[in-house]
């Protein structure tokens, strides 16, 4: 198996996606008629893999690719196979950490340069791989076909991940990820005990506590915002309770969270979002 596939079994499926071509959606540009015969034969070439991939068949599929050492498939993580083992073994992975695959081309379109002809478009995989849950995504891709000893086939393929359109990005990718909330808000404890006023309620605490509150501030924030962690700290209330934070501490706290915004220039958008996370937990953490 390539490396490709055990890093990314989607660079797999976009790869394959990507000679997918074939479907009502492409109409057969007005060509002289050489140039038609070999559209017609190009697109045979797009049916073949898409049955190849939709049945997950790693020989098949490998069989669409020139068999060559200069064959080329990249996927979107921009890892490259070189070589008909490495194509077929990126299939090969795929197909087998996949419970079901399936392919289809959304739009597309075919260039004839000469004897060699282009493939442009997006394709729609949706895959289920063994333990994960069912996702479907968009792939661009580019490929190159020529027909090579009598057959049709694959001489380079390359695959981008598309952002599905519409598809709003989560405030966590918003915010630029884990270490842009990181650095946030510890620039935020900062603030706060650089000032007296607030200073009180971090004095005495240890540095394995200061550093353990900062963690969970963090887990927090990156969980609230669609972020791939997990808070497993205590409740607001709990974690809070006792410690008398009034209106004016928590107004003077939410001026440091803004000032922290600020100095990393977080656009507006973001920080109201993020703003609008904090203030959701106001009502357990002020006691007075
Ligand atoms: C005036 C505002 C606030 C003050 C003075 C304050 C102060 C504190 C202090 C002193 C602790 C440590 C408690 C302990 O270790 O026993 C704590 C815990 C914590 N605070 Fe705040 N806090 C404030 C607002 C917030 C806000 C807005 C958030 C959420 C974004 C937050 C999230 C947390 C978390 C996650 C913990 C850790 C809970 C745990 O360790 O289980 N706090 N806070």
């Amino acid at each position: 198996m390539s490396s490709l596939f055990r890093r990314c079994p989607v660079a797999l499926a976009i790869m394959l996606l990507s000679s997918v071509a074939a479907s009502p959606a492409f109409a057969l540009p007005q060509k002289s008629s050489k140039e038609g015969k070999i559209l017609v034969e190009a697109m045979e070439l797009s049916k073949r893999f898409e049955a190849a991939f939709n049945s997950r068949n790693a020989e098949a599929a490998a069989a669409c690719y020139w068999n060559d050492p200069r064959v080329m498939l990249v996927g979107p993580d921009g890892t490259v196979a070189m070589g008909i083992d490495a194509v077929k073994g990126v299939y090969a992975g795929l197909f087998s950490a996949a419970e079901s695959l399936k392919l289809e081309t959304v739009d597309g379109t075919y260039i004839v340069h000469g004897d060699v002809v282009q493939w442009i478009g997006h394709v729609r995989v949706t895959e289920k791989m063994k333990g994960a849950a069912e996702r479907t995504y968009t792939l661009r891709a580019v490929d190159w076909r020529r027909k090579i000893g009598g057959t049709w086939v694959y001489v380079s393929d390359t695959v981008t991940m598309e952002e599905t359109p519409g598809a709003a990005k989560s405030l966590y990718k918003r915010l630029g990820g884990y270490d842009a909330i990181a650095a946030v808000i510890d620039e935020f404890i900062k603030r706060m005990d650089g000032d007296p006023k607030m200073k009180r309620f971090l004095a005495g605490l240890s540095q394995d506590s200061a550093g353990k509150l900062r963690q969970h501030i963090v887990d927090q924030v990156c969980a609230a915002a669609g972020g791939p962690c997990i808070y497993t700290g205590r409740d607001m209330k709990t974690a809070h309770k006792g410690m008398g934070i009034s209106e004016d501490d928590w107004n003077t706290a939410a001026g440091h969270l803004v000032a922290a915004l600020d100095a990393f220039s977080v656009p507006e958008a973001e920080k109201k979002d993020l703003l609008a996370i904090v203030s959701s937990v106001k009502a357990d953490i002020v006691e007075k």
